[in-house]
């Protein structure tokens, strides 16, 4: 099939290149010239494993081009996705003018049936809104479509390959036919492809990351209190994780949920319960819970410093909201570094990708390394802020040999309790007894 995608952020992108790697013939519009270009010359603009490999190869075959040209981009395409930013607004709603703005440009240059496909993250009732916008300025019949994405940063091409189901709002049985063609490759293994209505399918997604959130951040609670009545947050995950109605997965506490989705999902999914008179009393609570929990790491430190922080230096690994990416969108190691220099105190960051961008939003507000160790040097202690795999077993000879201090500050409980008693580690984790 003939695709468009409109947008090349991370979504886009994996998802154009994803579509061309079943044969399909994709082209991806971006009105970020440079960005193009760069794409144009065989770079991958964002670090996402597995992606490389997939956009070098449907380049080189043909199948995967990239233009700022919107009439050129869309001529052809049977199925225009729209994959473009939804930043909460001064409200904290969901801000709708490039997705509005591009559904005009596009009614303007349509002269065929086409399907529009909406991917982003967007409120109840934005189908409706794009429909009205294209009746307004054409009369080719046209079908909008929401079908969220449920990529995770890290593994979205796993998960776009492999979904766990697809989710497809609309009535239409002509688009219905076309997405479900789309779509065949992804699901071959037997998950399901789910048609609904296209409000259904709006707040499915939004319903999915709240949920998740939920989850987190019930989990945050849990680990909080387990501090407090002296158990074992590890012991109680697993033993809630075994009912097949709880699941394994998504329990795992640390320093608050952040990233690109979680944060501002939740929080314009309880505006637009607000916008209709519908009080979310739950969504509050988690939005409430979270902002406190991605900087408990300060509050423990201020506890052990005797609230004091002014004059200590601080290692700092992990910058990205989560491994394996290099998104530093609402991580929590910002607040934490934020309250740090508040306080008075000075960080040495190391992280495996993240470096870069938090490089670019802050500058030399921290100081960066380019080796985990070489961060301990002079630190009274170590705080981990994101479980890259690099730092689960790291040569603890080594890092003795540099930290001031033995003293970590775990956010992410990456360590064994037994193993620090052993090491002789002040280890203050999330959720479980503190080894002093
Ligand atoms: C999320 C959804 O999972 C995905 O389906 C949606 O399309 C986009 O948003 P992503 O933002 O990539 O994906 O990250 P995810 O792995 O879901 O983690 C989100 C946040 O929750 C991270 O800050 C992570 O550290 C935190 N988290 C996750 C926990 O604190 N504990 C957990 O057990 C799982």
């Amino acid at each position: 099939m003939k695709i468009a995608v409109i947008g090349t952020g991370y979504v886009g992108l994996v998802t154009g290149t994803c579509l061309a790697e079943t044969g399909n013939k994709v082209i991806c519009v971006d009105i970020d010239a440079a960005k193009v270009q760069k794409m144009q010359e065989g770079q991958v603009p964002i670090y996402e494993p597995g992606l490389d490999v997939l956009f070098h190869r449907n380049i080189a075959q043909g199948r995967l081009t990239f233009t700022t040209d919107l009439a050129h981009g869309i001529k052809d395409a049977q199925i225009i996705f729209m994959a473009l930013p939804t930043p909460p607004g001064g409200d904290g709603a969901a801000d709708l003018s490039y997705i509005l703005g591009a559904a005009k440009d596009i009614s303007k240059l349509v002269t065929e049936y086409k399907v529009i496909v909406n991917k982003s993250t967007v409120p109840v009732g934005t189908a409706d809104k794009v429909q009205a916008v294209f009746k307004a300025h054409t009369n080719v019949e046209i079908d909008v479509v929401s079908n969220p994405e449920f990529l995770r940063e890290g593994v979205a091409v796993e998960d776009f390959m492999k979904p766990d189901r697809v989710v497809i709002g609309t009535r239409s049985e002509r688009a219905q036919k076309l997405m479900s063609e789309l779509y065949g490759p992804y699901v071959r293994q037997g998950n399901p492809v789910l048609f609904m209505d296209e409000r259904s399918s709006e707040l499915t997604k939004y319903a999915a990351n709240s949920f998740l959130a939920t989850k987190i951040t019930f989990m945050n609670e849990i680990a909080n209190l387990c501090e407090i009545v002296g158990a074992d947050v590890d012991a109680v995950r697993k033993g809630i994780g075994s009912d097949a109605r709880i699941g394994k997965r998504f329990l795992f506490p640390g320093i608050g949920y952040g990233g690109s989705c979680f944060p501002k999902d939740v929080q314009a999914l309880a505006k637009s319960a607000d916008e209709n008179n519908y009080d979310f009393q739950i969504l509050k609570a988690v939005m409430e819970v979270n902002e406190k929990q991605k900087t408990v790491l300060v509050d423990k430190l201020l506890k052990y410093y005797k609230g004091d922080l002014k004059g200590k230096h601080f290692a700092l690994w992990g910058l990205a909201f989560k491994p394996e990416t290099d998104d530093i969108r609402e991580a929590p190691a910002l607040y934490i570094i934020d309250e740090l220099v508040k306080h008075g105190a000075t960080v040495t960051a190391f992280d495996p990708e993240g470096m870069a961008n938090v490089k670019r939003l802050i500058g030399d507000k921290i100081s960066y390394v380019e080796d985990q160790y070489e961060a301990l040097h002079h630190a009274d202690a170590l705080l981990i802020a994101t479980e890259w795999s690099v730092f689960r077993n790291p040569d603890f000879e080594k890092m003795e040999e540099v930290l001031s201090n033995k003293v970590i500050f775990d956010g992410r409980n990456l360590y064994d309790l037994e193993k620090m008693i052993d090491l002789g580690y002040y280890y203050n984790s999330v959720g479980r007894k503190l080894i002093d």
